[in-house]
């Protein structure tokens, strides 16, 4: 199979068709059989759900070339497993977790010349997502649904490029209530964190990190990502909410299992004071995720105080560099991982 011709290397993230879509209907109270499309447009009633009531989830995770030329994709069992707890949240049909599995691997093998090249720097994006097509005017679940898979080829998430530290601020606005829906992948967390997005970036900076909403203490993570630290002793320091509000992130829990298991390091998952940071505890910061891989941060803005992070501020520092190589050696397979962590396609 010959690779599209491409400049792999200068991709940013940003959408790109490719040949073929996935996409399943549910109506009647079941999922169609579902396949392969290469009409990348959407037509709905002006009444379905999703334009009123935001009935809307999606998932993200990557396909990566390895070395020996496979196709493989990271631990789509838990994209499929976090998208029904999305799915059953906002009351929506739960797309069986064995046929979102099956349905990555065939849109990803029918794309196989967009899966970017071994050492090419840039992956396959694999965006998931369903929303109700049903029509409602009165608010409640819709009684229809799609679920599609669009991929396209991607580089790094942020401008700045991969490695190099970035600065973000501490956002004036909410990103999930107490017990809300921050702990799922809905659009709808996503449209409101648009406005403090813009005004970041409009002030300079990549990214906003939330804090709690209800006491504004308390670090959750940042608009698109998990984020880690790294205290004086070398400790993994992991943000954990009490009002579950955070995303449980797959990069996360995959690094604080490499952590943990593989780099014999010590994790602390626990709920982190913003004061903490303030105060210069902690040596390296990063953000995790799926787009974001491990991205550095260097420097925290709040209003007018700035936390500097010592090791990891010119370059990306010692630990998360550890914590990167060791992650995206798994997802290319140069590293031996956990049994069933990576999946081959093709
Ligand atoms: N937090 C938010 C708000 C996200 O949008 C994402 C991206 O998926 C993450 C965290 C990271 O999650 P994952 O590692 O599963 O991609
Ligand atoms: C991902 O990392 O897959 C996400 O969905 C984050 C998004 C901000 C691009």
């Amino acid at each position: 199979m010959e690779k599209k011709d491409l400049d792999w290397g200068s991709l940013g993230f940003s959408y790109m068709k490719t040949d073929y879509s996935y996409v399943c209907n549910y109506h009647d109270g079941a999922w169609e059989e579902g396949g392969l499309t290469t009409d990348h447009t959407v037509v709905l009633s002006e009444c379905a759900g999703i334009l009123h009531y935001c009935q809307e989830c999606f998932e993200g995770l990557k396909a990566y070339t390895t070395e020996s030329g496979d196709i493989v994709c990271f631990r789509p069992d838990l994209n499929a497993k976090r998208m029904a707890d999305s799915e059953k949240r906002l009351v929506m049909p739960q797309f069986p977790e064995d046929k979102f599995v099956e349905a990555v691997k065939q849109v990803v093998k029918a794309n196989a010349a967009w899966v970017p090249p071994f050492g090419s720097g840039a992956t396959l994006y694999i965006r998931p997502l369903m929303f109700a097509t049903g029509e409602v005017i009165g608010v409640k679940p819709a009684d229809a649904y799609q679920f599609r898979i669009l991929v396209t080829p991607v580089g790094p998430y942020f401008k700045a490029g991969a490695g190099k530290p970035i600065t973000i601020c501490v956002a004036k606005y909410d990103r999930a209530a107490p017990h809300g829906t921050g702990n799922i992948k809905a659009g709808l967390n996503y449209a409101m964190s648009l406005y403090p997005y813009e005004l970041a970036h409009k002030n300079g900076f990549s990214e906003n990190l939330y804090l709690d909403s209800e006491t504004r203490t308390y670090v959750e993570e940042t608009g698109g990502a998990n984020v880690l630290f790294v205290d004086k002793d070398g400790t993994l320091v992991v943000p954990k909410s009490f009002t579950d509000s955070i995303l449980p992130s797959i990069t996360r829990r995959s690094l604080v299992h490499v952590a943990e298991h593989m780099l014999g390091m010590r994790v602390d998952e626990r709920p982190v004071k913003f004061q903490e940071v303030l105060d210069g505890e902690f040596v390296e910061c990063g953000l995790c995720g799926t787009a974001a891989v491990i991205s550095p941060v260097g420097h925290i803005v709040d209003g007018d105080k700035e936390v500097t992070f010592e090791k990891g501020c010119e370059k990306m520092g010692p630990v998360m560099e550890k914590l990167r190589t060791t992650l995206t050696g798994i997802q290319s397979g140069a590293v031996e991982g956990p049994e069933g962590w990576v999946c081959k396609i093709c």
